[in-house]
Formats: structure tokens, C-alpha cells, sequence
């Protein structure tokens, strides 16, 4: 039995190799430099490899992906077989610290008493309170789901959009491209946690962002391509907008040039808002690699027909 270990660039690979050699003790486990013949790699374990060829591998039977998403692979060429996505509890519940952050720093005014800060102006305003300011979920996954229980047990009130209806859990659920709308203009601030797919891309468009409440906000840590980056900067500039936090871009690394760098109203991070985890992410994907084995169910699989 073997197991091919693929890895993002910047991973230190003996590490990750040892911890899923420990884990599969009953696997080879190679990294893509030590396969000793292509054709005995029954499963890999793929991180960022755009230039990955699958096809090289004749008897691959399924890939675990060390990330949430598949947007690498798709440019890369997917592998003819089922791609099992990263589901990492530590992953959401890191993101949904990152998004937390940033809710309470927009609501509580961090940013002007920061800017009062330098000017050493001495203005105190009034509080607002958690109740006053709701929270948009644009993507309600399984890590959508845990950022709405972190901002929600904190009193924001949450409203929730996903593709199809889903059960609510105390948030406000708006459900298909019909409600997004409403969505956007019910939200103070938004929490986007979209995929890359072909139903995605520019989905927050000038029209959208325009239709959000005046003076509201955005976090994005779903996919940058998912955004008018033209349209928000302009959004940002009639005050449609007051403030973006940027976790995730069209381009990554971000581009020397772009004007996000210098805005004065947008925060952005090198895409670190839910890392893949030494500590944690190697016992996900080898509980579901055993589960394969035995021939049980293993999620989630990424659907082709829902891009994601
Ligand atoms: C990160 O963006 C991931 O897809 O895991």
C-alpha cells in the first residue's frame, strides 16, 4: 500500500512526511521526489502543485487534499479519480478567529481611535453594541457554520447565504442567487467565505457591493476571485463601503503594483487566515485515508457538478 505526499512550496516536507508515516503505518509513504516507480502510488496527498501531472500515476485511486480548496488543481489538471477536500476543525476555527477579529475591530471603531490615536485627539463615542450590527455568512459550509457560531455567541446577530436552503441554527438564512441581494443589504458586515467556481467569480459585482448597506464592510477569506476588485475600490471610495479586510486575492502573491497595498481603508494578510496545520491536518486526512481503505465513506469529496 502507498501513499504519495505532494507539498506546498515553503512545507517542510520531512515533517510532514514523518508525521503521515507515523499515522499510516501500514503505507509507503514517498515524497513525489522518492517514488520508486510511478505505477505503485495508490492514493496521494496533494498540497499546492499546480504543474501536477496525475496522469503519470496509472494506479491512483483517490487524492486528499491538504486544503479547503481545489482552485490550484483545477489549473493544474484535476486527477481522474475522487478528490477528497481538507475539512480541518482547526482550520475553521482558526478562520473564524480571523473573522472575529475583524468584526469586533470595524464594530467597536478600532480604526478611528487608532486614527484619533495619531492625531492625539481625546474623543470618546458612543459604544455600539454586538445586537446592532449583523454579520453576513456568504458561504455557510462547514467553516461558514463555525464562524456564524463564534460572532453569533458573541450577540451579533447572523445572517446566513448559501446555494440551497439549510437548517437554521439561531442565524437568519437566505438561500439561492434570488436572496443574495437581500442578504448583502441586511449585513453590516460580511464574512465571505466563497469557493472558486464557475458560479462564484465576480459574484460581489459593482451592482451587488453598491446595493450593501451604505458604510458596511468586508471580509474576504473565501477566494479573492469572487470580488470586482475595481468595483469594491470604488465602492470604498464613495463610502459604499467603509472598510475591507483582505485575507485572499486574484492573483497571489498579491501583485507589487496593485493599489490594494496603499488603500487607506483596506487591511490585507498573505492569505494565512486558516493555514493547513502541521499539528492538525495530518490526522484529518489520514483518519479519512484509513477510512478508504476499509472501503467506508470518506468526505467531503469535491463534486465537479458544484465546483467545489
Ligand atoms: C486555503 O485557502 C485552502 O483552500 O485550504
Amino acid at each position: 500500500m502507498s501513499v504519495l505526499l505532494t507539498l506546498f512550496p515553503g512545507q517542510d516536507p520531512l515533517s510532514w512526511k514523518t508525521a503521515f508515516a507515523e499515522l499510516l503505518p501500514d503505507e509507503a509513504v514517498w515524497l513525489d521526489s522518492e517514488v520508486p516507480d510511478p505505477s505503485l502510488v495508490e492514493l496521494a496527498v496533494v498540497g499546492a502543485r499546480p504543474q501536477a501531472d496525475f496522469s503519470h500515476y496509472p494506479n491512483l485511486g483517490a487524492a486528499f487534499l491538504l486544503s479547503a480548496g481545489v482552485d490550484h488543481l483545477i489549473r493544474g489538471g484535476l486527477p481522474e479519480v475522487p478528490i477528497v477536500r481538507l475539512a480541518d476543525p482547526a482550520m475553521a476555527h482558526s478562520m473564524a478567529i480571523y473573522a472575529t477579529y475583524w468584526t469586533i475591530h470595524f464594530q467597536r471603531e478600532f480604526e478611528r481611535y487608532r486614527a484619533d490615536q495619531a492625531q492625539h485627539r481625546w474623543e470618546a463615542r458612543p459604544t455600539s453594541v454586538p445586537a446592532d450590527f449583523s454579520v453576513g455568512i456568504l458561504g455557510f459550509g462547514t467553516i461558514g457554520q463555525v464562524v456564524a457560531n463564534m460572532v453569533g455567541s458573541l450577540g451579533y446577530p447572523v445572517n446566513a447565504w448559501s446555494r440551497s436552503p439549510h437548517e437554521a441554527n439561531g442565524e437568519k438564512h437566505f438561500a439561492g442567487i434570488e436572496r443574495l441581494d437581500g442578504f448583502l443589504a441586511a449585513s453590516r458586515l460580511v464574512v465571505n467565505l466563497l469557493p472558486s467556481t464557475p458560479e462564484t467569480v465576480a459574484i460581489l459585482n459593482r451592482e451587488r457591493l453598491a446595493g450593501m448597506e451604505p458604510g458596511s464592510f468586508l471580509v474576504n477569506i473565501g477566494r479573492g476571485v469572487t470580488i470586482d476588485t475595481e468595483a469594491m475600490l470604488e465602492a470604498l471610495d464613495s463610502g459604499a463601503l467603509s472598510g475591507v479586510t483582505l485575507d485572499v486575492f486574484e492573483t497571489e502573491p498579491l501583485e507589487a503594483d496593485s493599489p490594494l497595498w496603499d488603500h487607506p481603508s483596506v487591511h490585507l494578510t498573505p492569505h494565512i487566515s486558516g493555514d493547513t496545520l502541521l499539528a492538525t491536518a495530518p490526522a484529518v486526512v489520514a483518519a479519512n485515508i484509513s477510512r478508504w481503505r476499509r472501503g467506508e465513506e470518506v468526505a467531503p469529496i469535491f463534486d465537479p457538478s458544484r465546483g467545489y
